[in-house]
């Protein structure tokens, strides 16, 4: 359910990024949020899949975390949000609080690849946007958590082909995926689990 409190932070976490660009803030000092469009996805995705266990790699200020838990708390999941940066934890916190998610999201503060090697799992939807040059490993750590019909979707695919393009040819090659680049805002490469056990 997206209620007025959520409505009010998406719409202030949108003013904000507005703003930064505009002020031509350095990436490393702005939320580099999804696109609002993007965020109507996963909230889709999560609502028709019924995907409870979720996990997001790259939280940030909750932009997209406050999509995802909207839709989690319409179907009674949770999400579980890995974010290294303090100052984006303090901002994702009050995102979160604001919205009124809090019994809906979880923020584990640290490196992802730390994170995930400790994480049990499973996780039947995850959300992969953090630096791109890591995608490939968090996939590989993130790989043993997925239950049967998961399904990762990784951001900036067609925004940053170098390296994505990789990453997204890596996925279309893996007989255990079906995977497909959707063009949407910044490029979306959205893999379903067909086999675990690898
Ligand atoms: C593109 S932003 C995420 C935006 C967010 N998904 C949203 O739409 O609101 C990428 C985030 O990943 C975080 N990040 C980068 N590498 C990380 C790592 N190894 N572990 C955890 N977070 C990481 C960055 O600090 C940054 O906040």
């Amino acid at each position: 359910m997206i209620d007025e409190r959520v409505t009010a932070v998406l719409a202030r976490l949108e003013a904000e990024d507005v703003a930064e660009r505009a002020a031509g803030l350095p990436s490393a000092q702005r939320s580099r949020q999804v696109a609002r469009t993007t965020g109507q996805f996963l909230f889709s995705l999560v609502v028709s899949g019924n995907s409870t266990r979720i996990l997001e790699i790259g939280g940030s200020r909750g932009y997209s975390t406050a999509w995802l838990a909207a839709a989690a708390r319409t179907v009674g999941g949770r999400v579980l949000s890995l974010e290294l940066d303090p100052l984006k934890c303090e901002a994702w916190r009050r995102t979160i609080g604001e919205a009124g998610l809090g019994d809906w999201a979880d923020l584990v503060e640290g490196d992802a690849h730390a994170a995930l090697a400790g994480l049990a799992g499973p996780f039947d939807l995850v959300f992969l946007d953090a630096e791109k040059d890591d995608y490939e490993r968090l996939f590989g750590l993130a790989r043993p958590l997925l239950e049967l019909g998961a399904v990762v979707v990784a951001d900036n695919i067609l925004s940053h082909p170098d390296p994505l393009a990789l990453y997204a040819a890596a996925r279309q090659a893996d007989p255990t995926l079906e995977s497909v680049t959707l063009p949407l805002d910044r490029g979306l490469e959205v893999s379903s689990v067909l086999s675990t056990g690898l």
